[in-house]
């Protein structure tokens, strides 16, 4: 009987040779030519987790050898404890988990967050470590839990992190056990703590990962190596920074390529490093280059930097990263220059929930999302207000975008200044990022502490790079004696454009951006306002008090040479922060586009707007009114080009010279059939669209975003559905109720943009919007061949979508383990001559004649002849409890007598090591287990191995 045999109904979850997977950083160098044999592997941590939700009490530790016992290390109590029984708890969780999303909207839930209730929650994971990684560093990593996590790891607390927007990275080798000893991870979080005023979500929700490195490697975020230009060329200083858990100090060579796109060493440099044990060594390096490809927003090239560490011509670790070569400068006269070519900044605001899926948003959507943003002619984005998703950064590298980093917590005691160097030190290789911010709207911000306050996360910013500005988002406080503009290397404007010149009159030298403005309402497919039905309707005509139109923010932002850019409020709506409304409006109104993606009004003015390199002509209505024939219906009509016609059914309307601030309208008598809006350019005609009458709704289409997903569990898409007449036209009325199924993909979510909806999201079903709804699916692992998904409804015709699943192997996972009850920590009383009573306790307040030991190691062979008596207190899993079971001892060496509760279960007769099992009687409460053995002079006994518990 092997172990595995013995752990009946204990399943291994991953297990994938992960030795064979490459890291992301070797898939990178893989693909760019450079197969690296770097032992370092990244697993991920996404699989095998239980949930409970709602909070734990911890138990009320009394009597002083509990409390004794409470106070030392590996000891935490209740639901953080190794062998805490969660066999009843939620399993087969997978991150990235948002548990609020999946919360159903609530009346007296918080509005700012979206009307879904948060709570404490508790996570809980069995993680396996082989005997092979005795000796590696081993980190786990989570990317972002929110809101307040506390980690314990082996009934050690290990982390308490207080945002919900930094990333988390234990370095656990100390703690590990291997092989059959199994090590939990506890994760207890407190989504009660709120760090927003909007959907925040919260749970572990973003990826997490196992990290395993040679002893001496390079350290999480480790690489800096962000292009410079110099006075002949370009220079790629790298900074690595290594560390090593050996015994003794290690000297080692530090090799680090530039490559290019193809995967061409464009140059290397090399270098020694000396690593003291147990400590930090930076090596810098420098990678010269004369003439790169320049990374632009219409062609944002990327090349790679492979670092490695090498010990005697053998690979000890290697990190691949990203960078671009580009030159930013902010004029306080002239704006933003990206390698000295001027760009407005023509950017959103965005939150980071989508429809579907909450905060637990799939790497793929990003590129949808972003895609959605970039044919409007967006070109930068504002993380408001925090810290974003890796995967984000890494789609506005490769699509062009330029970014504004912005931490959370705006304060500089020690914890959230390691936040905000957390986001410089893990952000500060991507191109796109242009701008740290370092707070938003605080009211501080004139004051003489706020001053000093920025003063000091400034400079923690630029202790870490010097390369890029330092911004903060001011609402208020800009002609205060003292205030926070005077420390900063940028001015951010929120809705203050009545300020923007007095204040550049007064500071001609300091440059400004409006880092947020507009805050208009609107909602898809809503042409007329209703407050009674909580509808914000028409053409960009009401924004908040504080706000302006999108039409009016970008006219001040745009003829003003000084002015940078801007940020609208916001790219998507995204949940919470309903205004001007309350229940049931849930989600906000203030998105250029919809929290689906889908075109709101204002999505066609900011194209008209923002798209300079192409023709735009766009009709920001809908032509199907039955019942309103003859009436006069008022059009907008959005265009770049000089000159705008409008036509009905072939008749011309008018034609108006473009307005390329307010947009042109025309006031145009209904009847059914084809509005047609021509741009014209030099007299010419250089961009068409058509508007034609929808008929009734016959059938439903679906349409993926991509033709292709990888079949490997993780990729993901949002395939967009809309009801159609029989010419194919989209019916803006129509309301169905669709539900979505598939034999071949998992359904993540569905959404259909409308803020007063109250279906849940994790659903498969979803009602139409003003004709409009959209399912996210996500791969199966190892799938491959063709995906369809199919929508029904009520009376249509339903829709197919079919996609090919590409052949990918899922991400290697970390081994994990179903729960299992292990009996590691035993007390064994003084060694004794004669046969101890199997009841016999240590006296009251003794912590020492009895000694604790944990099971796996054999105890030295006495000498003499005599009784050792060794004991644990457990408390059956649930299960156990009810049904019984058996404790399973995998490796017990000696003569011993096994005694449950004071009554002989068992025993063993011989002094060979062996495995035994002996039966737990079902009962509920604590239980007693004592192995006396009784040892021969040379011998050693003992337990070799783990010991477990289980459930019949
Ligand atoms: C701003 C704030 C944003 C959002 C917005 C709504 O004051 O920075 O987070 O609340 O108002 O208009």
């Amino acid at each position: 009987m092997n172990r595995r045999q013995l752990m009946m109904g204990t399943a291994a979850l991953g297990g994938s040779l992960a030795t064979q997977w490459p890291t992301p950083s070797q898939a990178r160098a893989a693909s760019a030519g450079q197969i690296s044999a770097s032992p370092r592997e990244v697993l991920s941590l996404n699989a095998g987790w239980r949930f409970h939700d709602g909070d734990i009490a911890f138990p009320k530790v009394t009597g002083h050898g509990w409390t004794y016992a409470n106070a030392k290390a590996g000891n935490a109590q209740g639901a953080a404890s190794t062998e805490y029984d969660d066999s009843e708890w939620q399993d087969g969780i997978r991150l990235p988990h948002d548990f609020v999303i999946a919360q159903p909207l609530t009346r007296d839930a918080n509005p700012s967050q979206g009307y879904r209730p948060r709570g404490i929650v508790w996570y809980r994971n069995l993680l396996r470590f082989e005997e092979a990684d005795r000796g590696k560093h081993i980190e786990i990593q989570f990317e972002g839990i929110g809101t307040q996590a506390t980690i314990w790891f082996n009934g050690t607390l290990i982390d308490h992190n207080w945002s919900g927007y930094n990333s988390i990275y234990l370095d656990v080798t100390p703690f590990v056990t291997y092989g059959g000893h199994l090590n939990s991870l506890v994760v207890r979080d407190d989504a009660d703590q709120m760090q927003g005023w909007w959907y925040e979500g919260g749970g572990i929700y973003r990826d997490a990962w196992v990290v395993k490195r040679s002893a001496t490697h390079i350290v999480t975020d480790g690489v800096f190596a962000h292009p410079i230009r110099t006075t002949d060329g370009w220079e790629v200083p790298v900074e690595v920074t290594l560390s090593t858990i050996a015994k003794s100090d290690q000297t080692i060579t530090v090799t680090t390529d530039l490559l290019d796109a193809d995967g061409r060493v464009v140059v290397s440099a090399q270098g020694n490093a000396v690593v003291k044990a147990l400590q930090t060594a930076v090596l810098p390096l420098t990678l010269t280059c004369a003439l790169p490809h320049l990374w632009t927003l219409e062609t944002p090239y990327l090349y790679s930097v492979a670092t490695r560490v090498v010990e005697d011509g053998r690979i000890l670790d290697e990190v691949v990263t990203t960078c671009g070569f580009r030159t930013q400068r902010f004029d306080a006269d002239h704006g933003f220059f990206l390698n000295d070519r001027h760009v407005k900044l023509q950017g959103v605001c965005l939150h980071q929930d989508h429809a579907g899926v909450g905060v637990a948003v799939p790497a793929a959507l990003w590129d949808y999302r972003l895609t959605r943003l970039k044919t409007l002619g967006c070109n930068a984005i504002r993380c408001a207000h925090n810290a974003p998703a890796r995967e984000f950064l890494d789609a506005c590298d490769r699509l062009g975008f330029l970014v504004m980093d912005e931490n959370r917590v705006f304060n500089p005691a020690p914890e959230h200044m390691a936040e905000l160097q957390w986001m410089v030190r893990r952000d500060r290789n991507h191109p796109s990022v242009i701008l740290w911010s370092v707070f938003n709207e605080e009211p501080m911000q004139g004051t003489e502490a706020g001053y000093e306050m920025v003063r000091r996360m400034r400079e923690a910013v630029r202790e870490l790079d010097m390369s890029r500005p330092v911004t903060g988002a001011m609402n208020d406080g800009l002609t205060a004696p003292v205030n926070v503009s005077q420390t900063l290397d940028v001015i951010g404007f929120n809705y203050q454009q009545d300020a923007y010149d007095a204040f550049h009159k007064a500071n001609p030298h300091i440059p400004m951006t409006s880092s947020e403005d507009t805050s208009s309402y609107s909602i898809r497919g809503e042409y007329a306002t209703d407050e009674a039905r909580h509808i914000k309707g028409g053409f960009d005509t009401t924004a908040a008090e504080w706000g302006e139109t999108h039409r009016g923010a970008w006219k001040a932002i745009a003829e003003r040479d000084y002015i940078a850019g801007g940020f609208v409020w916001t790219g998507f709506d995204y949940r919470g922060e309903p205004t001007p409304y309350v229940w049931p409006t849930n989600s906000s109104l203030m998105g250029i586009l919809d929290t689906c993606g889908f075109e709101k009004v204002p999505a066609f003015i900011h194209q008209a707007q923002w798209v300079k390199t192409r023709p735009v002509v766009n009709i920001a209505i809908h032509w199907t009114w039955p019942g309103r024939e003859g009436q006069s219906i008022k059009v907008m009509v959005c265009a770049n080009t000089e000159e705008v016609e409008l036509s009905l059914n072939g008749k011309r309307i008018g034609r108006q010279r473009v307005d390329p601030f307010e947009m042109n309208f025309f006031d145009v008598p209904y009847a059914p059939g084809r509005l047609q809006a021509v741009g014209i350019t030099g007299g010419k005609t250089v961009a068409t669209t058509l508007c034609e009458t929808a008929g009734k709704a016959v059938a439903l289409r679906l349409t993926p975003f991509k033709p292709t997903l990888l079949g490997d569990g993780v990729d993901a898409m949002p395939v967009n559905v809309e009801a159609i007449d029989d010419h194919g036209r989209v019916v803006p009325d129509a309301a169905h109720m669709v539900v979505f199924t598939s034999d071949t993909v998992e359904i993540l979510g569905v959404g259909n943009g409308d803020p007063n909806c109250l279906e849940p999201d994790k659903a498969s079903q979803r009602s139409l919007f003003h004709g409009m709804a959209q399912v996210i699916i996500q791969s199966k692992p190892e799938s491959v061949g063709m995906a369809t998904l199919t929508a029904a409804a009520e009376g249509l015709k339903p829709g197919k979508a079919t996609v090919s699943l590409e052949a990918r192997p899922a991400p290697p996972l970390q081994v994990t383990e179903a729960p299992v009850q292990t009996l590691e920590n035993w007390f064994r009383a003084p060694f004794a001559d004669t046969a101890p009573d199997p009841t016999s306790r240590p006296g009251a307040g003794d912590n020492n004649s009895w000694q604790w030991f944990r099971a796996g190691t054999l105890l030295p062979a006495a000498g003499r002849t005599g009784f050792s008596l060794c004991a644990v207190s457990f408390t059956p899993f649930a299960r156990g409890q009810r049904k019984g079971g058996q404790v399973n001892f995998f490796g017990i060496r000696g003569r011993a007598k096994i005694y449950i509760d004071g009554q002989l279960a068992g025993s063993k007769s011989d002094d060979t090591a062996g495995p035994l099992s002996v039966v737990l009687p079902a009962g509920t409460g604590e239980r007693r287990l004592v192995v006396i053995f009784e040892a021969t002079p040379e011998a050693p006994f003992g337990f070799s191995d783990v010991i477990q518990v289980a459930s019949n």
